[in-house]
């Protein structure tokens, strides 16, 4: 059969149920060979002190034009050196970030019946899942998630929402709507930063129509955490990402010079890292950063990363004003839906995604 109209190649088995099932060996399924292991020597090992960059928003939108200018240039540092960094005074309501991410611990620990009437499908992944790709046999991350869309409307739809706890759906939605604000913010920051109009990158993106989308990640306890990842080494497919992490236990990890360096979310925070589009977008001035998430014994885990991605049947190329006879286009245009198919058949594979866009030289 065709790979993009199957169903999973194996019987779907619920992190969740394996840890709370009392388990303290982990199945062979989830065990990483050595050198992807989180604490394998040779990566540096992980560096306490070091953090991604951390900017207040506030003043960007104020007439404070000194304030203004710093606060863009700190994005600007954090996009070209980073691809990663967080985000406070985004304007996005402390109140709803705990209650979105309360919404959701409260999904997932309600009874399996009520999470099963979710179960996801390889088709459009849209529902409650344990697993990305769907090659036989694959070695699977240690987590559950939720996904659903946002945007475009014709794709959004109750029905494939949670329904539990009651106030789940308004919550979602409301959060949704004040993240896509926030996206749109930052889209000009980034637009303005790459020497274009304020808005040039938002219609690069199709305008209006973008795409938006939840993906809400559970990572139960794990009795053996040094064996095992979380979510395994990828960059994000889409544009831009935008993540609430838990605020009690820390496990997102960002990739920068072969080390693995753990981020310690400030409160109330937003973490922002580019995607595979903005870096095609950008010609890659900006780059999409590999990442993956860690588990432990003691905490689960709970984190929104929230995507917002191009109007999906655009083509995506480097923007005309970023390319010149000295900085050719690296990449082929292809559209957001072309580049999705290819991941989502395989699950998360470091940065080969988009390297393998690069055009021949
Ligand atoms: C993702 C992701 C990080 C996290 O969902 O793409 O990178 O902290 N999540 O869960
Ligand atoms: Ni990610």
């Amino acid at each position: 059969m065709d790979k993009l109209h199957q169903d999973w190649p194996e019987p779907i088995v619920r992190v969740q149920s394996l840890s709370e099932s009392g388990i303290n060996k982990i199945p062979d399924r989830y065990i990483k060979p050595l050198p992807d292991r989180p604490s394998s020597c040779g990566d540096g090992g992980d560096d306490d002190d070091v953090n991604i960059p951390i900017i207040d928003l506030s003043g960007l939108f104020g007439d404070d034009a000194n304030l203004h200018a710093s606060i863009m240039d700190q994005v600007s540092v954090a996009c070209r050196e980073w691809g990663f960094f967080q985000v406070i005074n985004h304007g996005v309501s402390p109140e709803l970030m705990d209650s979105a991410r309360q919404a959701w611990r409260e999904f997932f620990h309600s009874p399996m019946e009520v999470k099963q009437a979710y179960a996801n499908s390889p088709k459009t992944y849209e529902g409650y899942g344990s697993r990305l790709g769907v090659d036989k046999g694959a070695i699977l991350d240690w987590g559950d998630y939720y996904f659903l869309h946002y945007k475009p409307l014709p794709l959004k739809d109750y029905k494939k929402w949670p329904a539990t706890p009651p106030n789940c759906r308004e919550v979602i939605d409301e959060y949704g709507k004040q993240v896509v604000g926030l996206s749109g913010r930052l889209m000009k920051v980034l637009s303005l930063n790459l020497g274009l109009g304020d808005h040039d990158l938002q219609n690069a993106f199709g305008g209006e129509n973008i795409g938006a989308c939840l993906r809400v990640n559970f990572y139960p306890k794990c009795p053996q955490p040094d064996l095992t990842l979380g979510l395994s080494p990828h960059s994000d497919p889409g544009g831009m990402t935008i993540l609430l992490p838990d605020d009690q236990v820390v496990g997102l990890q960002v990739r920068r010079d072969g080390k693995w360096i753990t981020v310690k979310p400030a409160p109330h925070a937003f973490i922002v890292n580019i995607g595979d589009q903005i870096q095609v977008l950008s010609n890659a001035t900006y780059k999409s950063v590999e990442h993956r998430v860690i588990v432990n014994s003691a905490k689960e885990r709970i984190s929104l990363a929230f995507f917002y991605n191009p109007k999906s049947d655009i083509p995506i190329e480097p923007m005309k004003e970023l390319v010149t006879p000295q900085n050719p286009a690296l990449y082929p245009a292809m559209t957001f839906d072309e580049y999705r198919l290819f991941i989502r058949m395989r699950g998360p594979r470091g940065k080969c995604q988009v390297e393998a866009l690069k055009s021949p030289r």
